[in-house]
């Protein structure tokens, strides 16, 4: 479907409900509930996420901007001019507007979001601040195979830019074939630049995901309310809390909404029982050292150029370039 407003054309390829109650039933009848943490990102859940990249604990925004502020010229240096730049969960493209100034004669921008409204909205104040940029939206699932819009000129390479650290949203054997798949998507000549967290202290790991606002629990429970409205749920979200706790065997954080009492809960005409204290389990968020995710970029057939940290080796930036041989 394409969709054209007054200079955007946006390609719509978002998938319908029946994605997400599939996913949810499923999840749900698991020994441990869970569901895919991407359908956190409704509308609500979009602009929540956009809160909490404002509170103080959550600082990989805030330091992942600092470090393309500092380093923008040497970022579109390894970008090289005439890209065509795909931006993977675009949200609300504030992180590429630090680069757009300093890329050269960019052919094409494409962002992908599975948010139609949040990415309509992005790139039509992008248009504002860039009339002559050629802004291709498309609204996708990005993390299943979708096809680029023809871009209006022939760009020298295609990069895909992939900020955030929302690679750690996957676990790895899931990154590394995500990771494949953006190589196949930027072809032989192709690069990737991709925000990567760091492992760091606990507590400031911890803090950064249970803000003392509340906003990052609003989000979690989001997803109950998303499913009232969109399956007919009838989840109390007052009778579920938000938990997030960082696991040290694995390396990640995760996330769970845990149910206070013993209750059942229809959702989608179907009985859900939860014992008190049970879990649904709703996000990872992984964290890297450097080596670790060179080891894990080389599996995905790539190679890692240049890294920029910031002072506290909090949070990098990393460009990226696929390998010529892939073993
Ligand atoms: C998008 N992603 C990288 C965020 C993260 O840090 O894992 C999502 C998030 N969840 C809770 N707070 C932020």
């Amino acid at each position: 479907m394409e969709t054209t407003t007054q200079r955007l054309s946006l390609v719509d390829k978002a998938p319908e409900t029946d994605s997400f109650r599939e996913a949810v039933l499923n999840g749900l009848r698991k020994p441990q509930k869970q569901i895919p943490s991407k359908f956190l990102y409704d509308d609500r859940g979009s602009k929540l996420f956009d809160r909490i990249c404002k509170q103080d604990e959550y600082y990989p925004t805030r330091t992942e901007m600092e470090i393309m502020r500092t380093h923008a010229e040497a970022m579109a240096d390894a970008v090289g001019p005439r890209a065509r730049l795909v931006e993977y969960g675009s949200g609300s493209s504030r992180k590429i507007r630090l680069l757009l100034d300093h890329l050269e004669n960019l052919a094409a921008y494409v962002p992908v979001d599975i948010s139609r409204d949040h990415l309509l909205e992005a790139a039509e104040s992008l248009v504002e601040a860039h009339p002559d940029l050629p802004i291709q939206p498309l609204c996708a699932d990005y993390t299943t195979p979708f096809e680029l819009p023809e871009p209006p000129r022939p760009p020298a390479r295609t990069v895909a830019y992939y900020p955030g650290s929302t690679i750690g949203n996957f676990p790895p054997d899931e990154a590394r074939d995500f990771l494949a798949h953006v190589r196949t998507v930027v072809g032989r000549d192709g690069g990737l630049l991709i925000g990567v967290d760091l492992k760091k202290d606990v507590d400031v790991l911890e803090a950064a995901y249970n803000d003392a606002a509340g906003v990052t629990a609003a989000f979690n429970k989001n997803l109950l309310r998303r499913m009232n409205r969109e399956l007919d749920a009838t989840f109390d979200l007052d009778r579920f809390e938000h938990l997030s706790v960082w696991n040290d065997e694995e390396g990640c954080i995760e996330s769970f909404l845990q149910s206070r009492e013993a209750q059942t809960v229809t959702v989608a005409g179907g009985s859900i029982a939860f014992a008190e204290g049970e879990t649904i389990h709703t996000e990872y968020s992984y964290k890297y050292t450097l080596e670790d995710f060179a080891a894990l970029m080389q599996e995905a057939g790539f190679a890692v150029d240049e890294v920029w940290t910031d002072e506290r080796s909090y949070f990098s930036v990393q460009y990226c370039t696929v390998r010529r041989t892939v073993r």
